[in-house]
């Protein structure tokens, strides 16, 4: 649910897709797409900040992930990898990766105009090259939660990173826009699907080969897959719009933001070892 690179129409449809089509409609989606998305919400997100969501919380303000100096963090699905820039001015030990080379493309033009580098690793957050408790923290702000279909086995893979009291915040679509069309204006505000179909939406091409691919879960599905993964949930933010803030992204407005949440942070922790 977000602009197609061509000014195609895209054909949607709503049905189940395979682990393989998921990888390979996203990585050639956001390959297309990078430019444009860094063009369009570059300037909000900056080179060095952690935004957490359309809403403009900052982790300068929130504090989610605590003090990390020194811990080692990971951030999944980094883009241009602002956030990660800016935990390694906070004394963290960063790594920044994502599936598509178009978004590292991106993170190493923004390392050299902000003259902040860090390391980059391009994998699917399904199958991540580390070892087993290598992190201190994984964090993302829209960052592949959202693309993958196959929600419990990121849980998975995230958890087999940590290290056991490690902490796992992730920003995602709040669950209840699925229901409304993708639209900022008041044609926005029209609930047109069932908040309990869990079926991907799916643009493809003529062929019928998927070529974006987002994933809807529940409140509850979100709270089964972290625990059935083995993740103590703490907290959940639903960040309200701030007065003021008139900056319209993608169906985020401020019009909606008035009357429903259109982002959920879950922050959640792989217990402490007994
Ligand atoms: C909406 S962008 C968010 C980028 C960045 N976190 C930000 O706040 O601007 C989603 C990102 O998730 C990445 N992504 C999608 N599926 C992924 C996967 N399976 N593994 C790793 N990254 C993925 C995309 O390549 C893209 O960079």
């Amino acid at each position: 649910m977000t602009e197609p690179p061509s000014s195609l129409e895209p054909v949607v449809s709503r049905r189940s897709v395979s682990g393989t089509q998921n990888r390979a409609a996203s990585r050639s989606w956001w390959d297309a797409d990078a430019d444009g998305y860094q063009e369009a919400h570059g300037p909000f997100l900056g080179d060095v900040d952690l935004v957490w969501c359309p809403e403009g919380l900052r982790e300068a303000d929130a504090r989610l992930l605590g003090d990390v100096k020194g811990s080692r963090v990971l951030e999944l699905g980094c883009g241009a990898a602002a956030g990660s820039r800016w935990l390694d001015g906070q004394g963290a030990d960063v790594t920044a990766l994502d599936l598509s080379s178009g978004m590292l493309r991106q993170a190493r033009k923004a390392a050299s105009r902000s003259g902040v580098s860090v390391p980059l690793v391009q994998a699917d957050a399904l199958a991540m090259p580390f070892p087993a408790e290598t992190f201190d923290t994984v964090h993302t702000a829209f960052g592949a939660v959202p693309f993958i279909t196959d929600t419990e086995a990121l849980m998975r893979e995230v958890f087999r990173v940590l290290r056991a009291g490690g902490a796992w915040v992730f920003a995602t679509y709040h669950p209840m826009r699925w229901v409304f069309l993708d639209e900022p204006s008041e044609a926005g505000l029209m609930a047109v699907n069932s908040y309990f179909d869990r079926r991907p939406y799916v643009e493809q091409d003529t062929a019928g080969v998927p070529t974006y691919i987002e994933q809807h879960r529940t409140f509850g599905d979100h709270v089964r897959s972290l625990t059935a993964a083995g993740f103590i949930l703490r907290d959940v933010l639903e960040p309200e719009w701030p007065p003021g803030h008139e900056e319209v992204w993608g169906q985020w407005s401020p019009m909606r933001g008035r009357l429903f949440p259109g982002t959920a942070i879950f922050i959640a922790r792989r217990p402490a070892a007994s």
